[in-house]
């Protein structure tokens, strides 16, 4: 019998456009904090928060891919998939991918939380900078400095899987872009959530950060 193989959407454009709008906003926090442009540094973190804070509630009531119970898997899974000589084709993230992902996501928690205590010793300080003892806004300021650089390690890390996986014949990039994977054999439509509550709950939390933090740095520049 001849192998059937059609286009399926995996990921909504909610969750494509959080992953490509966090690499250009990762690499514009680095640039910023680089040549000393804090209050710009500042914004494309509140940028981010937003758009983290988006993710963790998107991956409770957004699309079946997205949601955290589909990528979470047990470690029997995992060590099973790890093991597995022929790869089932996954629909979303794969068992070990889905690790990777909730790693980054927390690495990405840490440095914005951390970031929010810490301080430059010249001009500027995170807005909670003044709630904690200058030991602990020393040691979050250290923890926001490394972790920076432990985010690179595995962003690296989580980029050559992707292109291993390129060279396997196995192209996940064109599916992070458009939306579609090329799959194999009878496998169910993931379900896909309205974009319109996407845009709803962004707007809420961009509503709240703009408030509480953004307003007050985009005045001052
Ligand atoms: C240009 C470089 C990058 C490429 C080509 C790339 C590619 C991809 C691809 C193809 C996926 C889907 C993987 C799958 O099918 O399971 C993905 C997911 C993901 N990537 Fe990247 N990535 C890049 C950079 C980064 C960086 C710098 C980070 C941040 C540290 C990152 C964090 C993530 C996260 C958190 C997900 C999960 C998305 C979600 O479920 O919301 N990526 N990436």
């Amino acid at each position: 019998m001849q192998s059937q193989f059609k286009q399926i959407k995996v990921w909504d454009f909610p969750v494509r456009a959080f992953h490509w709008v966090m690499v250009v906003l990762l690499g514009a926090l680095w640039w910023s904090a680089d040549a000393g442009e804090m209050s710009l540094h500042q914004i494309f973190a509140y940028l981010l928060l937003t758009l983290l804070a988006f993710r963790l509630v998107w991956g409770v009531i957004g699309s079946d891919t997205a949601k955290f119970t589909h990528f979470i898997r047990s470690p029997k899974t995992v060590v099973q998939y790890a093991k597995d000589k022929h790869k089932p084709q996954s629909l979303g993230h794969n068992p070990l991918g889905g690790y990777m992902v909730v790693l980054l996501l927390s690495l990405l928690t840490i440095q914005l939380v951390t970031g929010l205590f810490a301080t430059d010793d010249i001009f500027t300080e995170g807005p909670l900078y003044s709630y904690v003892s200058s030991d602990a806004v020393s040691t979050l300021t250290w923890v926001h400095k490394q972790n920076f650089n432990i985010i690179l390690g595995f962003a690296a890390m989580h980029v050559l899987a992707v292109i291993v996986y390129l060279v396997k014949g196995e192209n996940l990039i064109t599916a992070m872009i458009t939306g579609y994977k090329r799959v194999k054999g009878e496998l169910l439509h993931p379900k896909m959530t309205c974009i319109w509550l996407a845009l709803i709950v962004f707007a809420v939390l961009f509503a709240a950060v703009w408030f509480s933090l953004l307003a007050d740095v985009v005045k001052y520049m």
